[in-house]
């Protein structure tokens, strides 16, 4: 993305002042980690059965959209386990090389957090297949009439993928997964707690309120709310003695132009283009991607997910609609929809 978007969903991987305060955010237990309940309940459970039969848990495929917490869940079930996690991302391994290196150096029951693991190139992928399945390696060495391919033993791992695309996986991978879920949006009041429990790790003063005001505009994402704590804190230090309370809260998030749904000009201005150009009729993703200059994945993977989980916009088999709660939101009228 071209613009830097404070409700931007991205792990911000160039920014690590940003990465350490999520590194000191991020819960290291089930029972510290808020939300996801249905999620925790059954990991809980697929966790004590492997810890009481002395094995690694199945592999575990985590999918949802950006920021809803798959890496911290990833080193919570790590942590549950009692194991080492390694982490990575399937952009990151590009040659089978690349994977058999990793692999050889994971010990039993040790966690591969594989990132966007959609991104893995067919050649790992299928390196990938015997390792999940049988912990074995197959490599090729040498080239031409003298190649010959060995198989070695793997050490017991799990693999945790973690992924915004589902779809993007493919049949065989997704197959190796024994356990896979969705990470969903948060509840305002999950995202209020998370609030006040990242404020007091920071050691920053917020009311309750000021929290709960906070939580409907963060996208019910922790990672949007921890970013937008963190600017509300500057306000609050800069402005006023330090103590974030509602009033600096509503003056900080109209300087940073999100709205009371968490909407900012970016949100604001694709719905005002699909509306102008469109109206309320279906428009198809790449459409929408012309008209607001982005990529269709942005599109996909960041915008879109919180504009259907609010209701804003409806996919339809000829695709995307503005709704009438967006209309309204914008401040426009519904008319007879022009072409
Ligand atoms: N920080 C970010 N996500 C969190 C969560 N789900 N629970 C507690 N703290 C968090």
């Amino acid at each position: 993305m071209a613009i830097e978007r404070i409700i931007d969903t991205s792990a911000h991987n160039n920014d690590t002042e940003e990465q350490q305060v999520e590194v000191t955010l991020r819960p290291g237990s089930f029972d510290e980690y808020i939300g996801q309940d249905r999620l925790k309940s059954n990991l809980r459970l697929s966790i004590d059965a492997a810890r009481k039969r002395g094995e690694p848990i199945d592999h575990v495929l985590l999918y949802g959209p950006p920021g809803l917490g798959k890496t911290t869940m990833a080193t919570v079930i790590a942590n549950e386990m009692r194991t080492n996690i390694r982490i990575t991302a399937g952009s990151a391994i590009e040659r089978a090389g690349d994977l058999a290196s990793i692999l050889t150096n994971l010990t039993d029951g040790d966690v591969l957090f594989i990132d966007e693991i959609h991104r893995l190139g067919r050649a790992v992928e299928e390196v990938l297949y015997s390792a999940m399945e049988d912990f074995k390696l197959d490599i090729m060495i040498g080239k031409g009439p003298a190649a010959r391919s060995v198989r070695l033993d793997l050490p017991k791992f799990t693999v945790i993928g973690a992924t915004t695309r589902t779809g993007a996986l493919t049949a065989p991978l997704r197959d190796r997964f024994g356990i896979i879920h969705r990470l969903e949006f948060y509840t305002p009041s999950e995202i209020s707690r998370i609030i006040e429990r990242a404020s007091n790790i920071l050691d920053s003063k917020i009311d309750h309120q000021a929290a709960e005001m906070l939580s409907t505009r963060a996208r019910l994402t922790p990672r949007i709310a921890n970013r937008l704590l963190k600017r509300v804190r500057d306000y609050a230090d800069v402005n006023g003695d330090g103590i974030i309370d509602m009033a600096t809260t509503e003056a900080a998030l109209n300087l940073l132009e999100v709205d009371e749904l968490g909407l900012d000009p970016g949100d604001r201005n694709l719905i005002n283009r699909i509306i102008d150009n469109y109206g309320d009729n279906p428009v198809g993703l790449n459409t929408i991607a012309a008209l607001t200059g982005d990529e269709a994945t942005t599109i996909e993977e960041f915008y879109e997910p919180y504009l259907l989980q609010i209701g804003f916009i409806e996919r339809t088999p000829r695709g995307r609609r503005v709704t009438a709660k967006a209309y309204k939101h914008v401040g426009k009228t519904q008319s007879v929809a022009k072409n």
